[in-house]
C-alpha cells in the first residue's frame, strides 16, 4: 500500500487530486469528516464551534483513494474519500442532481413541449423523474390524458409535492364568475404575468388542469421570462441591471385578505444566469423607488414587458380538455386571449406547489436511478 505525506499549511492542507494540489480549510474537513453525520437521522451531531481549539492537522496521509488526517488538540482521525474532495471541487459545492443547466425556448416551442401522460407521472419513477425534469430544465411540461376529475389534479400534484395554499384556497377555478376576485375568473384577455407576486414567496410550481375548453378564442399563451431576460442582457445592458437591482412592489387585497411584497422583476442565480422573472401589472403597487431612479426605472420596465409581448418569445395555443400545463411559476409567464363568453365552455382546474418539494423529488428520484 503506498503512503503519500500531505503538505500541511496553519489552517488547512493541500489534497493531492486529479486537478493537482488543492487547498481545504481544516474547518470545512473537520465538518466533512463523515462521522459527523448520524447515519439514522441523516442530520449533523458535531458542533465544531464546541471544540477547545480550532481544528488544526497533526499529520495527513493519503492511501488508497482515502485522506487520513490525524487531528491535533483532540483524540479523533477523519478519512475522506478523495473523490469526495474531487466532486466538491469540479463546482465549489456538493454535487446535486437536480442542478442542470436550464434550456431557454422560444415562440414555436409549444409543440416540443415535454409531454408524459398522467398514467406515466403517477404510474412509476421514470414517468415522474421525467416531469420534474422537464420543470427544471425548460420551466413547463404538459400532462396528457387526465382523468377528468377533482381528484385527478390533487394525486398529478402529489406526485411532485403536497398542494400549496394561497388566500384563495387550496385550488382555484378559472371559469367565468359572477363577481370575481380575479381578472382571470373573467372572459377579458389576461395579460402576461407571474402568479400572485403580492405574497413573500409567490407560489411556486403552477398546474392548470383544462377541464373543458370549447370557447371561440381563449388561445393561452406561455412563454420563458428567462429567454426574454436574456435577451434583454444582450440588447440592453443596462436596462437589464436596473431590472436585477431594484425590487418594486406588489399587492394582493380583496375583502378578506390584503398582502404587500416586493419583488425583482428579474433574479439571478448564484452563477450570474437568469433563473426567474416577476411581472403582473394587474398587482402591481405603485412603483417607490426614488423618482429619479424611475426616470432610468420605467423605460426599462416598459422594455422588458413590450419584449414580452414580441412574437420572439409567445406560444400561443389551445390548452385541451384533458390536459394539464405544469410550469415554474417564477420563470414562465403566461397569459390568455380574450373569448367569447356565450361560445361555449372554458374551465380549468388550477394549484401549486413548491419548487423545493419538486427540486427534492428530482433529488431523490435522480438517487434511486429513475431520472
Ligand atoms: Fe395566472
Amino acid at each position: 500500500m503506498t503512503q503519500t505525506e500531505v503538505p500541511l499549511a496553519d489552517n488547512g492542507l493541500y489534497a493531492p487530486l486529479g486537478g493537482g494540489e488543492t487547498y481545504f480549510n481544516y474547518h470545512w474537513l473537520r465538518d466533512a469528516c463523515p462521522s459527523t453525520i448520524d447515519p439514522q437521522t441523516r442530520e449533523r451531531v458535531f458542533d465544531v464551534t464546541a471544540l477547545t481549539a480550532a481544528p488544526t492537522a497533526r499529520k495527513a496521509r493519503v492511501a488508497d483513494g482515502i485522506l487520513e488526517i490525524d487531528w491535533a488538540n483532540e483524540d479523533h482521525v477523519t478519512r475522506l474519500p478523495l473523490d469526495r474532495l474531487e466532486a466538491f471541487a469540479a463546482n465549489g459545492q456538493k454535487p446535486d442532481p437536480a442542478d442542470l443547466p436550464r434550456t431557454l425556448w422560444y415562440a414555436g416551442h409549444h409543440g416540443n413541449f415535454r409531454r408524459i401522460p398522467q398514467t406515466e407521472v403517477e404510474g412509476n419513477d421514470t414517468g415522474r423523474a421525467r416531469l420534474a425534469r422537464a420543470l427544471i430544465e425548460e420551466g413547463v411540461a404538459l400532462v396528457t390524458g387526465m382523468e377528468d376529475s377533482d381528484e385527478s389534479l390533487t394525486r398529478l400534484v402529489n406526485c411532485l409535492g403536497p398542494v400549496t395554499p394561497t388566500a384563495e384556497g387550496h385550488y382555484f377555478e378559472v371559469r367565468l364568475e359572477i363577481e370575481p376576485t380575479n381578472l382571470a375568473f373573467t372572459a377579458g384577455p389576461l395579460e402576461m404575468h407571474t402568479d400572485l407576486p403580492g405574497e413573500e414567496m409567490a407560489p411556486g410550481v403552477q398546474f392548470l388542469h383544462c377541464r373543458a375548453n370549447t370557447v371561440e378564442g381563449g388561445r393561452s399563451l406561455f412563454l420563458d421570462g428567462a429567454a426574454v431576460a436574456e435577451a434583454l442582457r444582450a440588447e440592453d445592458p443596462g436596462a437589464f441591471d436596473l431590472l436585477v437591482t431594484h425590487s418594486i412592489p406588489f399587492f394582493y387585497r380583496h375583502d378578506g385578505w390584503d398582502y404587500r411584497a416586493r419583488q425583482k422583476v428579474i433574479e439571478l442565480d448564484a452563477r450570474g444566469n437568469v433563473s426567474g422573472v416577476t411581472i403582473s401589472q394587474h398587482l402591481q403597487e405603485d412603483m417607490d423607488l426614488p423618482q429619479e431612479v424611475l426616470d432610468s426605472y420605467y423605460p426599462a420596465f416598459c422594455k422588458f414587458i413590450r419584449m414580452m409581448q414580441d412574437d420572439r418569445f409567445v406560444c400561443r395555443f389551445r390548452l385541451n380538455a384533458g390536459e394539464c400545463i405544469v410550469f415554474d411559476n417564477h420563470r414562465i409567464v403566461h397569459g390568455r386571449e380574450g373569448f367569447s363568453a356565450e361560445s361555449g365552455a372554458r374551465h380549468l382546474r388550477g394549484c401549486y406547489t413548491d419548487r423545493g418539494a419538486t427540486w427534492s423529488t428530482y433529488r431523490t428520484l435522480a438517487n434511486k436511478g429513475a431520472a
